[in-house]
């Protein structure tokens, strides 16, 4: 049976709300500014479950019925929350075996949330008779128009050691490997005397003395990520049979929430939302909310997406908290909408006084209306109904770049060549610099189809299995350009390292043989005899049928290939074995994408990575996004009309410095 698409009226514009929180006084004044500032959904009874279950089995849902009413009165339509996120006290304190278990065997107690372990039983039975009891008040409630299950599934609580997770572990190892002995071949075991005989003898990867399998710690992820992956199902199984409303609950996808493989997750979605916060100790965070973007609406396949939380200023839980720059809030915004978000929604509605986020930003600040923040808000979502015509349309990219979380799992493993480098910053690293060189970037999972697109890019694919290899081989016979990075191609599923040469299955296609790893500390630079300047990584490798671009003039690898290019089937591949620097790193893109003919959404006279364009597609038009973070005005070449400040631009759309700009273009290219 098709399941039911979530609808809404152009893009949906709003926040996450506990008016629980507030005395309901307040609440009148909540939706008459909600109003105000053109907030058309809220979601609710994100944290609900103390409210509305306050005594095991018992239910008190008056209050959630009022605020629901009067939303719904106001027009504001509901992304209901099944309320299963934080356990109320009554269920740890009569279950405490749902508390979860760290991998030194010490429990983590409830005070915070999330403290359930994703395996327990009792956990499990407990949350699904809450959610039978809000899907059978609010099933059919006419302001519910989507379910939003828990919140942030396996934000805090992914892995647990416990041994309800010891017990669902064995069950899923047995589906996996069906016998021991295939176990023990797929992990390796005969290394250190770790052999096992029976089920009963495995545990999860619980601390050790020394270096643990990674075998067995690769399953784990896994495992995990089904295991909360069952509990997001168990929930949407009740929802489904009870109501007819879409179901989805709130993904984040990088940078935060490392342990969901969510490519396996997002099938089960109804719409893919995802959260996403600037991260400020990242090297490039507004590089890495694009790739956030573009790996959300990866996730849902191109459809539409939602952006279900992101912030109106500064976060709470990084140890420098940055306010956004005046624009920002809408720069941030639409750099969402422009990778395919139609919806535009914030934690949270009204700051908090109390509790641990009462420094975290929202769209109603402790200073109240009379403040800038406030402002930027209304006048955000006065752009955010502007642009409704926006919503349903689709970016199209010329190119993709492949992301893996099992690579991410693989790669930053306990025992590896180098600590100064993991999987991520080989994907922000090299995102950032198609980022910079303006180019649109579909990301897609290992082994998608690669038909559409003339260029992709694989930073780092550490596990790779030999199918997933085969479609980009092949692709690349039949003329597609490829660049791959080191640490691509060195172990298969089972992480056993693809022998014979580094880059396994991609060797040959590559046209190279790396026979050595060789890092270098952090601080140390590299020379390329190219003139390119290079850190953390080199390897000893020799071009094959590859012709070598550039080599290292020093460090450990000097002498050996550092950048190849090899002619393969009609089409070509790159390889990069170093961490180059950024300009470097652009360049050698800007190479492979001039020469597959890739090009940014439009021209502008800005120089390369100040301004950002996206294009989405509609059936009767296609609407150019730009975006200005600099402190200078950009011109950029469109014609058509300027949605944001209802102009005709007919000669070129000049961008002032900070802001952003949507024109629906003259025809649809
Ligand atoms: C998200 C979470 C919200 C809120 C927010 C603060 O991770 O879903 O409930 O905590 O972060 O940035």
């Amino acid at each position: 049976m098709p399941r039911p698409a979530f609808a809404h009226d152009g893009i949906a514009f709003g926040c996450d709300y506990n008016p629980e929180q507030w005395d309901r006084d307040v609440w009148d004044e909540d939706i008459r500014l909600m109003r105000e500032a053109g907030v058309d959904l809220v979601a609710l009874n994100i944290f609900g479950w103390s409210h509305i279950e306050p005594r095991p089995g018992e239910f008190a849902f008056e209050a959630l019925d009022d605020i629901l009413g009067r939303l719904h009165a106001a027009g504001i339509a509901v992304n209901l929350g099944t309320g299963t996120a934080s356990t109320p006290a009554w269920l740890t304190t009569r279950h405490p075996e749902i508390l979860p278990m760290a991998e030194d065997g010490t429990r983590r107690y409830p005070g915070g949330r999330q403290a359930w372990c994703p395996s327990s039983p009792a956990y499990r039975a407990a949350s699904l008779r809450l959610v039978e009891a809000v899907a059978e008040r609010y099933g059919t409630h006419p302001a519910v128009t989507l379910w939003h299950v828990s919140n942030e599934l396996g934000c805090h609580n992914a892995l647990c050691y416990c041994d309800d997770s010891a017990a669902a572990f064995r069950v899923w190892l047995a589906d996996r490997y069906g016998d021991i002995a295939t176990l023990n071949r797929a992990w390796g075991t005969a290394f250190w005397s770790q052999t096992y005989g029976e089920w009963d003898e495995i545990l999860p990867p619980r601390a050790a003395l020394s270096a643990r399998n990674p075998g067995q710690l690769l399953d784990f992820h896994r495992f995990s990520s089904d295991a909360v992956r069952s509990q997001y199902r168990a929930e949407a199984e009740v929802l489904r049979r009870m109501s007819d409303v879409p179901v989805t609950t709130n993904f984040m996808v990088t940078a935060h929430i490392e342990n969901m493989d969510y490519w396996t997750w997002a099938d089960e979605m109804d719409v893919i939302a995802n959260d996403h916060y600037l991260d400020h100790r990242l090297g490039d965070p507004v590089s890495e909310l694009a790739f956030a973007a573009d790996l959300s609406r990866g996730l849902a396949e191109g459809a539409p997406w939602m952006l279900m939380e992101h912030s109106t200023g500064a976060v709470n839980w990084q140890p420098l908290n940055l306010a956004k720059d005046p624009g920002q809030l809408v720069r941030n915004s639409l750099t969402h909408v422009a990778r395919g978000a139609d919806a535009v929604c914030f934690f949270q509605w009204r700051a908090s006084v109390q509790g641990a986020e009462k420094f975290h930003s929202a769209m109603l600040p402790h200073a109240g209306t009379d403040s800038a923040l406030w402002r930027e808000v209304v006048e955000l979502g006065r752009i955010v109904e502007d642009l409704r015509e926006v919503a349903g349309s689709r970016v199209v990219a010329e190119m993709a770049m492949v992301f893996s979380w099992e690579s991410w799992w693989a790669a930053d493993t306990e025992c590896r060549p180098s600590h100064a480098l993991g999987y991520l910053d080989q994907v922000h690293a090299t995102y950032a610099a198609l980022h910079s060189l303006g180019l649109t970037v579909d990301v897609v999972r290992p082994g998608a189809d690669l038909s559409a697109y003339r260029l992709v890019v694989v930073p780092g694919l550490h596990l790779v299995r030999a199918a997933e290899a085969a479609v980009l081989v092949d692709w690349v016979v039949a003329g597609g350009t490829a660049v791959v990075t080191f640490s691509s191609g060195i172990v298969d599923e089972e992480d056993r390292v693809w022998a014979g040469g580094y880059t396994g299955p991609f060797r040959e296609m590559l046209g190279i043989h790396v026979e050595e790893f060789a890092p270098v500390a952090p601080g140390v630079d590299l020379a390329l005899t190219d003139g390119s300047r290079a850190t953390l990584w080199s390897e000893r490798l020799r071009a094959t049928t590859a012709t070598a671009l550039a080599a290292f003039a020093d460090g450990p690898a000097a002498g050996s290939a550092a950048l190849t290019r090899n002619a393969w089937g009609e089409g070509t591949a790159y390889y990069i074995a170093t961490l180059l620097d950024p300009a470097a790193l652009r360049a050698v893109l800007a190479e492979a994408a001039d020469a597959a003919g890739v090009a940014p959404a439009a021209t502008t006279d800005a120089p390369a990575g100040v301004v950002d364009l996206v294009r989405r597609r509609g059936d009767d038009a296609s609407y150019l996004f730009v975006i200005n973070p600099s402190a200078h005005p950009v011109t950029v070449d469109v014609r058509g009309h300027e949605i944001v400040t209802a102009t005709t631009i007919e000669d070129a759309l000049v961008v002032p410095a900070g802001t952003a700009r949507v024109v629906r273009e003259e025809t649809v290219s």
